[in-house]
């Protein structure tokens, strides 16, 4: 079934009575995916668990009177969540069970699974050109030696990366701890929030438009899924785990009675200090975790989730609300004691505790879009260069745990770049010469670089060697052409044949 059998930009619209409104729909998550099995690691005795997904077509209930074709793992959008223990290694078996072809362009549905991130080995980290093919298979193996964290796992098809995450194929990862599992809300009050936005064509299905590889921005705004949908809370503090996951669209969010959240988390895990704030943005694999405190707020009071960026909001008038919360009554207290805690010092990672001092090198990076071939480019490198060059090229290439100081300059004119660095966790030094933003003082993977603005980064590298991504995650960027690859620890950037730690990763699939 086509999602979209007709090109989206000439597709006539969703009906108006077709169209959804905000706040009919309940909020729900994503199941928690048990393991198949569990086992130790016969080499270490770590203990592991094997997952299994299966990719494959579903029709999705997003519309009130019609229904959607997506891709999902399992079938659902997003797909099912892993949770899993700091420690414990995870064996994820993705199953290529699509239809041969994808149903908005007929692109062949080869894919490739990236768990952002995560610090995984190479030939884990679902590098863009090493797909599996439909009917194929490919077991993953995920360390999950870093501290409690928030992840995802989305298709990172080379070139097809904004079509496949669009159709459906992204899920949330969570690394526990025991610090983070004594401070933070737990179990129901551990709260997923996966935001996206889309558009539909009048037959329910979904449209595409990225507008020349500007972005897709979407008239309705899901969150796990459904249209602006309510949750019922309880008058206790709860934690939300806030991911981006729009094709292109950047958020500001914001609490609709100006109260403030608290950052508590970032990409890569407990900030040292939590910072409360009335607002902040996100752009597309950001993930923050907030902590909500409902405790003042009375009965039957509805809070509304509110984005107030104002990007291409022109469409329709609802995405500026996300969801509501509508608070039902006074939880009752069982002695869990982060039901009324807001902590103020967490954790220090290492990433958070190193200093510019340490930095032995500082590489810039300009972000450019070229008129003529509509392609972007980090310092004039883009994918193509990197095909051609069959793999070899690399844009930088820093020793194993070198410290280096790296800056993204946006110069492209007219477009915000969230840059992610696979493998790595970086702190953010500077946004445009002062200090980062409240939200950002944390361990970060994904940094939003606006328009005209400069960051720089205080990264380490490794724990791995290997040649890893970076790339622009609006995703029509990265598909066009806005991602190179770094390689850490390589001599002269290249894989050792000889070294089976680096040697250019093998073939998985084995059927
Ligand atoms: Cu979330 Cu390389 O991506
Ligand atoms: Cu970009």
């Amino acid at each position: 079934v086509p999602l979209s059998s007709v090109d989206a930009k000439s597709a006539s619209r969703l009906r108006d009575a077709d169209m959804p409104r905000p706040f009919r729909t309940a909020f729900a998550q994503a199941p928690i995916l048990r393991p198949r099995s569990t086992g130790f690691d016969p080499i270490d005795g770590a203990p592991v668990n094997y997952y299994t997904v299966t990719q494959m077509a579903a029709v999705a209930a997003i519309l009130p009177r019609l229904t959607t074709p997506i891709l999902g793992y399992n079938g659902i959008f997003p797909g099912p969540t892993i949770s899993i223990e700091r420690g414990t290694r995870a064996v994820l078996r993705v199953r290529n069970q699509l239809p041969a072809r994808h149903p908005i362009d007929g692109h062949v549905l080869s894919t490739s699974t990236h768990l952002h991130g995560s610090a995984s080995l190479p030939q884990f980290d679902g590098y863009a050109s090493e797909v599996v093919n439909q009917g194929f298979r490919k077991d993953y193996h995920y360390p999950n030696g870093q501290q409690a964290r928030t992840l995802w796992f989305h298709d990172h098809a080379v070139h097809k990366t904004a079509m496949n995450v669009y159709a459906g194929l992204a899920a949330q990862y969570h690394v526990h701890d025991p610090f983070e599992r004594q401070v933070l809300p737990q179990g129901q009050f551990d709260v997923a929030l996966t935001i996206s936005d889309a558009m539909f064509a009048s037959n329910g299905f979904l449209a595409y438009d990225d507008r020349d590889h500007s972005g897709l921005w979407g008239d309705v705004m899901l969150v796990n899924g459904r249209a602006w949908p309510v949750m019922q809370v309880q008058r206790r503090v709860y934690r939300f785990r806030i991911l981006d996951a729009c094709v292109s669209r950047s958020l500001r969010l914001a609490l609709s009675t100006g109260d403030a959240m608290t950052v508590v988390a970032t990409d890569g895990g407990l900030v040292p200090v939590a910072q409360p704030v009335s607002s902040f943005r996100l752009a597309s694999g950001e993930r923050y975790e907030v902590l909500i405190d409902f405790r003042k707020f009375s009965p039957g009071q509805r809070i509304v989730l509110r984005n107030l960026s104002n990007e291409n909001n022109r469409d329709y008038d609802h995405t500026d609300k996300v969801m509501a919360f509508d608070v039902v009554d006074a939880a009752v207290n069982t002695g869990d004691p982060t039901w009324n805690t807001i902590p103020t010092t967490l954790q220090r990672s290492e990433i958070m505790s190193l200093t510019p001092a340490q930095s032995t090198k500082t590489r810039r990076f300009r972000l450019k879009h070229h008129d003529v071939t509509n392609e972007f480019s980090i310092s004039e490198e883009t994918w193509a260069d990197v095909v051609a060059s069959g793999f070899r090229r690399v844009i930088a290439n820093p020793a194993l745990n070198a410290v280096e100081t790296w800056e993204f300059e946006n110069s492209s004119g007219g477009w915000h770049h969230p840059m992610h660095l696979h493998l790595v966790d970086f702190q953010i030094l500077s946004r445009n010469g002062k200090v980062p933003f409240a939200h950002e003082k944390g361990p970060k993977d994904t940094v939003y670089v606006g328009e005209e603005e400069t960051v720089r980064l205080l990264v380490k590298f490794g724990p791995h060697r290997g040649k890893y991504m970076l790339h622009c995650h609006n995703l029509p960027h990265e598909d066009f052409d806005m991602m190179a690859q770094f390689s850490v620890g390589l001599v002269d950037g290249q894989y050792d044949p000889n070294d089976p730690m680096t040697a250019a990763p093998p073939s998985w699939d084995d059927g």
